[in-house]
C-alpha cells in the first residue's frame, strides 16, 4: 500500500553503535513516530544528521542502510524488508521507527556521529532525497537496451529462467549502505552484487547476492584491486545485465557511466555531493547533467546514469 511521504525534524535516541572498522561505525538510532503519515524511509532515502552536541553547524547527509518499524515495547512490527516492499501495518502514534546507518568519518560532523554513546541524541532531518525503483518499476526505462529485447525474446521462448539474473547491484566504500540496504528489500538470488573496499569489508553480511564479487585494494578479501578487476562493459554484456544500480565514489561511477553506455545497460546511480540544507533551500549541491543544472537532494541523489555530467 502507497503511504504519503512526509519529512520530518525530530531527535532520535541512538540504541546501538558499532565499531565496524578503525574509522567506520554503525550506529543505530530510535524515533518515536509523531504522527501516523510520518515516512518511513525507502532505499536510497537519505537523512541529515547531527549529534546533539556537535562542533558542527550543518547537519551532515547520510544514507539509509536498515530500517525497521517497532511498537512502543520494542516488538519488531515490520521488518527491513517489509518496510522496503511497503508491507507494514497502519503506522500509529507511538509506534517507533529504528533506523540504521554506516558511518565512515571524515571531518568533524561525521567524527561526533562516531563518537556517541548509547542513550545520546541525534537532530535528525529526513527521509530526504528520491529512492531507487524495484527492478520491475524501472525496466519499462531500459527498453531501448540489447539486454532488454535479449529478455523479453526469451520471455516469448519460455527460455527465460535460463538466463542469469539481469540486475548488477555495486557498492563502492561506505556507499555500500544504500545499494546494500536496496538489495536487502529484493528477492535472494535475483541480483548479482559487487562490492569494492579499501581493505575488509563491511555491510554485505546480509546480501543474499546469486553472486557476491568483492574487491579490496590491499587485497585482503575477494579480488585484489579495484572494481574493473572484476566489472567490465564485457562482463556487462556477457551477463546480459539489463539495470545496475549503483553507490560509491565519483570515480567509481563516473566508470560505471561508461561501461553502462558501451554495454547498453540502464544505470541508476546515487551521487554523494556535499550538501549545506538537504532540503533544496541553499542550491549547495548543484550538479550537471544533460537536463541542465540539478540539486542533488532535491532531484537526486539517484540519477539515471547516461544524464549525469561527469
Ligand atoms: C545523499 C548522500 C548520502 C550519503 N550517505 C553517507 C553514508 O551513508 N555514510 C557516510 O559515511 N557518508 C555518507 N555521505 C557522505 C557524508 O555526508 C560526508 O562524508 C559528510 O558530510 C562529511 O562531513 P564531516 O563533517 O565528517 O566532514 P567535513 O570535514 O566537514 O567534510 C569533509 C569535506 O567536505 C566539506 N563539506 C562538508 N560539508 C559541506 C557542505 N555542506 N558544503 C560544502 N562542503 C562541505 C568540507 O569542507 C570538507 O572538505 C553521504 C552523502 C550524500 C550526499
Ligand atoms: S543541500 Fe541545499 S539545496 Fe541541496
Amino acid at each position: 500500500m502507497r503511504r504519503r511521504v512526509l519529512q520530518s525534524q525530530t531527535i532520535a535516541k541512538v540504541c546501538e553503535i558499532k565499531q565496524l572498522q578503525k574509522d567506520v561505525f554503525s550506529l543505530k538510532v530510535e524515533t518515536e513516530l509523531k504522527h501516523k503519515e510520518q515516512s518511513i524511509p525507502k532505499a536510497g532515502q537519505f537523512y541529515m544528521l547531527k549529534s546533539r552536541p556537535s562542533r558542527v553547524l550543518l547537519t551532515r547527509p547520510i544514507s539509509v542502510y536498515k530500517v525497521r518499524l517497532l511498537d512502543a515495547s520494542g516488538k519488531e512490527l515490520a521488518s527491513h524488508a517489509d518496510c522496503l516492499q511497503e508491507t507494514f501495518p497502519a503506522v500509529q502514534d507511538a509506534h517507533v521507527l529504528e533506523l540504521e546507518f554506516l558511518i565512515l568519518q571524515k571531518g568533524e560532523g561525521t567524527e561526533d556521529l562516531c563518537n556517541l554513546q548509547v542513550g545520546l541524541s541525534i537532530d535528525l532531518i529526513g527521509p530526504l532525497g528520491n529512492h531507487f525503483f524495484k527492478p520491475s518499476e524501472s525496466l519499462s526505462g531500459a527498453k531501448n537496451s540489447k539486454a532488454f529485447a535479449e529478455r523479453e525474446a526469451a520471455k516469448e521462448a519460455n527460455t527465460e529462467n535460463q538466463l542469469p539474473p539481469s540486475v548488477a547491484i555495486v557498492g563502492g566504500g561506505i556507499g555500500i549502505a544504500p545499494v546494500s540496504g536496496f538489495a536487502q528489500g529484493l528477492e535472494n538470488e535475483s541480483y548479482d552484487f559487487y562490492a569494492s573496499f579499501k581493505s575488509g569489508t563491511y555491510g554485505i553480511e546480509n546480501v543474499q547476492a546469486k553472486n557476491l564479487y568483492i574487491t579490496t585494494d590491499d587485497g585482503s578479501v575477494g579480488v585484489h584491486g579495484m572494481l574493473p578487476a572484476v566489472l567490465t562493459a564485457d562482463t556487462l554484456k556477457e551477463k546480459k545485465y539489463t539495470l545496475l544500480y549503483a553507490c560509491g565514489p565519483l570515480p567509481m561511477l563516473a566508470y560505471l557511466q561508461k561501461i553502462c553506455l558501451e554495454a547498453g545497460v540502464q544505470a541508476w546511480l546515487s551521487m554523494e555531493e556535499k550538501m549545506g540544507c538537504g532540503v533544496g533551500a541553499c542550491l549547495g549541491c548543484t550538479i550537471k547533467t544533460t537536463e541542465g543544472n540539478r540539486q542533488c537532494c532535491k532531484a537526486g541523489p539517484i540519477f539515471q546514469g547516461d544524464k549525469l555530467i561527469f
